[in-house]
């Protein structure tokens, strides 16, 4: 079961967490750990009680891990991927559990790792990528793969500061989240969390196109 490693504060977490996005603001995406409640609002639309597998994407300092650890089964497993090594050590240094395999890799490489680890299926993913922030193509890789990965049973959420904003070139252009999430989901839930520095947006998203408009959008990615 999880365990705090000694040491771990509140306090810590802010302070990497503040270190690290004044370092590389792009990927880390956020200025503080996301709230309770906001971990909350990510982790409810998931089928978190009988899960197998959840994996989180970009888990910083552990705010919605320590909340997942809480919440899937004994024999589940939750794989969490960061490409930030800071923040890997971190989590490594924190959170003592069997359950979570932290994995030092990028968020479009999801499919490859969970194959390699032989499973098919992933009953839930959290991410808290910065997408507008994100190149486009790994964008689309990322989304691309997680139809197949969550079946029509899996639920995908991700939270969002700035979800009509995107870095493209290096200008800010307009962007349109809940458009792009409808390419890849049937349906794409919105709600907005205010008890959280600052207010984010939730998006819940659930079942997948089918098989052949995957395999398209895999072809298009
Ligand atoms: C907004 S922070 C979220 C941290 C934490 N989940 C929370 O809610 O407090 C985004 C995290 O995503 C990680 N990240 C950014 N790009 C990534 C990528 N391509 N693959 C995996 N993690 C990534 C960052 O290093 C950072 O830890």
């Amino acid at each position: 079961m999880i365990r705090s490693k000694d040491g771990h504060t509140k306090k810590k977490d802010l302070t990497t967490f503040a270190k690290e996005a004044v370092t590389d603001f792009r990927t880390v995406g956020a200025v503080a750990p996301s709230s309770r409640y906001l971990a909350q609002a990510m982790l409810g639309p998931l089928p978190l009680e009988k899960a197998q597998l959840v994996v989180e994407v970009g888990p910083g300092t552990g705010a919605m891990t320590r909340a997942l650890l809480k919440r899937i089964p004994r024999d589940a497993t939750l794989i969490a991927f960061e490409i930030n090594p800071r923040f890997l050590r971190y989590l490594k240094s924190s959170i003592s559990d069997a359950r979570l395999h932290v994995v030092n890799a990028s968020a479009e490489t999801l499919e490859k790792e969970v194959h390699r680890r032989g499973y098919n299926h992933v009953d839930a993913v959290v991410s808290s990528l910065a997408l507008g922030f994100m190149p486009a193509r790994q964008r689309r890789e990322f989304l691309g793969a997680l139809g197949s990965l969550l079946g029509e049973e899996g639920v995908f959420t991700q939270y969002q500061y700035f979800h009509r904003l995107q870095m493209k070139n290096g200008h800010v252009r307009r962007f349109d989240l809940v458009r792009l999430l409808h390419r890849y989901f049937g349906s794409v839930k919105r709600r907005i969390i205010w008890r959280n520095l600052p207010p984010a947006f939730v998006f819940a998203c659930r079942g997948p196109f089918s098989a052949e408009t995957r395999r398209s959008l895999r072809a298009r990615a």
